[in-house]
């Protein structure tokens, strides 16, 4: 069954909602309590398999859940969600119940234990694919499990973090499909 609003997304279409480089929410469970936090370091790795590319620190209590879990969701939240979006990377789930002050609703996922985020527009279950390089430089190489979209939200969008608490979002496209003649595959529904 799928989770209440949204819609499987194709696994080898994942990179393009990761792409575009969006501020994320990622959902941890620590075996006791689901957990978010705030995500600007971010990239697609690969296709097929669909690996992310994600910085998450060892100041952060999500490190921990995700460490001992293997397991995340990457939750993709527009912009009229940056408020609480902000507001939960400024705060520690180690003494607060983000969810509840932040407004976020956790549903349960398909195949992991954290949540997924209901007012964010695409979710990302995944499963930790390689740790090698989280001591050294807290990078973890994921891979999409599975993927839902709610499609009445989608047009909103991603937003960006532009490094300095300044966002962005909602900017010009320019359609240059046709000139993708080596990368003709991409271009497809
Ligand atoms: C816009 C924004 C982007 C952030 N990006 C990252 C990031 O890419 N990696 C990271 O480890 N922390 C990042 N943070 C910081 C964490 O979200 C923050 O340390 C958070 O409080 C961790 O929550 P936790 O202790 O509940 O895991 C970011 C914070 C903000 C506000």
């Amino acid at each position: 069954m799928n989770p209440a609003g949204f819609t499987p997304y194709p696994l080898e279409q994942v990179h393009r909602l990761i792409e575009p480089g969006p501020v994320l929410l990622v959902s941890t469970f620590d075996g006791r309590r689901a957990n978010l936090m705030t995500n600007g370091f971010n990239m697609p790795v690969s296709h097929q398999p669909p690996l992310i590319a994600l910085i998450v620190g060892p100041w952060d209590h999500s490190h921990t859940a995700l460490r001992e879990s293997g397991q995340c969701v990457l939750a993709i939240p527009s912009i009229d969600l940056a408020a609480q979006v902000v507001d939960a990377g400024n705060t520690s789930g180690r003494d607060t119940d983000k969810w509840r002050r932040f407004s976020f609703t956790p549903i349960p996922a398909a195949t992991v234990d954290a949540p997924l985020v209901a007012e964010c527009f695409a979710n990302l279950e995944c499963t930790v694919a390689d740790d090698r390089l989280a001591d050294d430089h807290h990078l973890w190489i994921l891979k999409a499990e599975r993927a839902w979209i709610d499609p009445d939200r989608r047009g909103a969008g991603e937003f960006h973090h532009r490094g300095d608490g300044t966002f962005s979002a909602n900017a010009a496209t320019v359609d240059l499909r046709h000139r993708m003649t080596k990368w003709q595959h991409l271009t497809h529904d």
